[in-house]
């Protein structure tokens, strides 16, 4: 059984002044858990900010976005050996608002998450339908293409290093988070897809949900044991809510 994972997409919130102050006070009131991991996901801009506060901390930082190419001519992007040697453990890989708002294609999505692994970075890999596709009933073949296209030319062995993200697109930032039973069903179906095309262990893959988790649905979802943590949008921003998730997790781990 893979650790929780509680992870904060600060999105595009918070100057470095504002971050900080965040950070710290997600310090004071977080207690580390032994089988729960909290993780950041800030701005990059602030992430420098970040690792410096949490260095002495069990908290551990992602980026929300990676270039594939390590070094050259790509004004404005930023490579996995930059945000290595930052600190960062993790970084988030095919958010819906990369995929929708900046074009990301499932192709380009694949070759960020092999720069990041080939670098030592752990993706946290977004998948979801949209609203039209779930009433098609197209669900389950949407995700299958973004995890087909997503994982090509990848081993069973580094999906060790991988966290699915389910994250239905009409539960982000909308307030209408998936049901426990519409999220285990999707959850259960990632799995089962996984395990098959590699023949790995089902138990192994860690899969976590996003879309509009709160502290108020947090313990229903994580009562479902296909759910092994939460991606946190708005609900980051307050680290009383952020921090009150992730002690949420914690009793059902
Ligand atoms: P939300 O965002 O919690 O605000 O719905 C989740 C996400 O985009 O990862």
């Amino acid at each position: 059984m893979p650790n929780t994972l509680i992870v904060g997409n600060w999105k595009m919130h918070n100057t470095i002044s504002q971050a900080e102050t965040l950070i710290r006070d997600i310090i004071a009131l977080y207690q580390p858990h032994p089988t729960v991991e909290l993780m950041v996901a800030p701005p990059y801009i602030t992430l420098q900010t970040a690792a410096n506060l949490l260095k002495t901390t069990s908290i551990t930082l992602a980026a929300q976005n990676v270039c594939a190419k390590d070094e050259g001519a790509f004004t404005g992007e930023v490579s996995p050996p930059m945000l290595k040697e930052l600190g960062c453990q993790s970084v988030i890989i095919g958010h819906s608002e990369r995929r929708h708002l900046f074009g990301e294609t499932d192709e380009s999505i694949n070759e960020k998450i092999r720069a990041a692994l080939h670098h030592g970075l752990q993706p946290i890999f977004c998948v979801g339908e949209r609203l039209e596709e779930r009433e098609a009933d197209q669900t389950h073949s949407v995700i299958q293409h973004q995890l087909q296209t997503g994982l090509a030319r990848l081993e069973g062995k580094d999906l060790d290093n991988i966290t699915i993200a389910y994250e239905p697109v009409w539960a982000i930032g909308t307030g209408k988070a998936a049901t426990v039973e519409q999220a285990t069903e999707v959850h259960a179906a990632i799995r089962a897809m996984l395990a098959t095309h590699w023949d790995i262990d089902p138990g192994q893959i860690r899969i976590i949900y996003g879309g509009s988790v709160t502290a108020d649905n947090a313990q229903a979802l994580f009562q479902s044991p296909h759910i092994n943590g939460a991606l946190i949008g708005k609900a980051c921003l307050n680290s009383e809510s952020f921090v009150k998730i992730a002690q949420i997790a914690t009793l059902d781990s």
